[in-house]
């Protein structure tokens, strides 16, 4: 995500048409932004963070003295994109705060401050995901790793490098021998489609599985981690991720393969005790019956889609975060890693 070279407009690649065609989108408005979220066009909790961040400064450039209510207006669209990812309301809420704090200022000089502050967030994530990275390589044995994933959690879905896959990253970096077994992630197979494309063109070896075949694999031995990235994660620890993360959890507790979950501390949502409180996306029930356009199941039959599902914290082996690891119990350290800083106070 950045400004198109004119500066008028969102560049963004359109992830939906990957790995078949790589197209940069050209977005003149905040409402094209929006679709762009919820068409998954851009997708990732903290790329959808960064995306709706750019969105709400190209909305409001050219906003004049009704800023406020403008602003107001362009808050509640990206509000109403996508619900379960923690790291768009967090940019949501920090926009929010750049206009509260400038009350009496005109339209252009707000419009500018919240350029900045969009440019300030997709920075702060690239720093994230690289001390997500550093605090990850360490877990993984430096004499070589297979780390198996879910969905997309790398470069495509951040800022940066990524949240699980930044170790993989960072252990390449470092000439540490690390492959990658990528599940293809059903229904919209951003593993096969996202993940398997990115580490390609990283040179990282990756093989891919369909959903299904993950406790064979971990069977089969060698696993040395399984690393997925989160969306939301409750005061507790229980960790809303793509839909098929909770069962591969399971599998690797069964199999004793550690089980890390690698996110930033903007993903951590306090205010919500347990998995209970975190709304899952339900999506459309087109995604589960067909795929690009070709039916895969009879038209009509009924289908449940939800898009993510909640690992509960005991499965959890620790938190690979930008602030370090956190392990059990998860509550005191999330809470370390999310509570604003006072920095009022020597
Ligand atoms: O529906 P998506 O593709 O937005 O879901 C993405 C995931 O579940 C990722 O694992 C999660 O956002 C972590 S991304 C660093």
């Amino acid at each position: 995500v950045g400004w198109t070279e004119d500066g008028v407009a969102v560049a963004l690649l359109d992830q939906s048409r990957l790995p078949l065609e790589e197209v940069i989108l050209r977005l003149e408005a905040a409402a094209e932004v929006a679709e762009a979220i919820r068409s998954l066009r851009v997708r990732g909790a903290p790329a959808i963070g960064v995306a709706a961040a750019y969105g709400v400064a190209l909305g409001m450039s050219g906003a004049g003295d009704g800023w406020p209510t403008h602003l107001q207006s362009l808050l509640s669209l990206f509000r109403g994109t996508r619900p379960t990812g923690r790291n768009l309301f967090q940019v949501l809420e920090r926009l929010e705060a750049v206009g509260a704090a400038m009350a009496g200022a005109s339209g252009p000089e707000v419009a500018r401050a919240l350029r900045t502050e969009a440019e300030r967030v997709r920075e702060e994530d690239a720093v994230a995901c690289r001390s997500i990275g550093e605090a990850g390589v360490k877990l993984l044995p430096p004499e070589g790793a297979v780390v198996l994933t879910h969905c997309n959690a790398g470069a495509l879905a951040t800022g940066g490098v990524g949240t699980a896959l930044a170790p993989v990253y960072l252990a390449r970096e470092r000439g540490i021998p690390v492959e990658v077994v990528a599940c293809e992630a059903r229904p919209v197979l951003q593993g096969s489609r996202l993940t398997a494309w990115e580490l390609m063109r990283a040179g990282v070896p990756v093989t891919l599985i369909t959903d299904g075949m993950a406790g064979a694999r971990m069977a089969v031995g060698g696993i040395s981690a399984v690393v997925v990235g989160a969306d939301r994660i409750a005061a507790d620890g229980s960790t809303a991720n793509k839909v098929g993360t909770y069962a591969l959890a399971l599998l690797a507790r069964e199999h004793g393969i550690p089980f890390y979950v690698a996110a930033p501390a903007t993903t951590v949502d306090l205010s919500i005790p347990d998995g209970r409180g975190i709304r899952v996306e339900e999506r459309a029930p087109a995604e589960v019956r067909g795929f690009g356009g070709g039916g895969t199941a009879p038209p009509g039959v009924a289908v449940w889609n939800p898009a993510f599902d909640i690992t509960p914290p005991e499965l959890i082996t620790a938190f690979i975060t930008d602030g370090g690891v956190i392990r059990p119990p998860f509550a005191p350290g999330l809470h370390a890693l999310a509570s604003p800083v006072d920095r009022s106070r020597p």
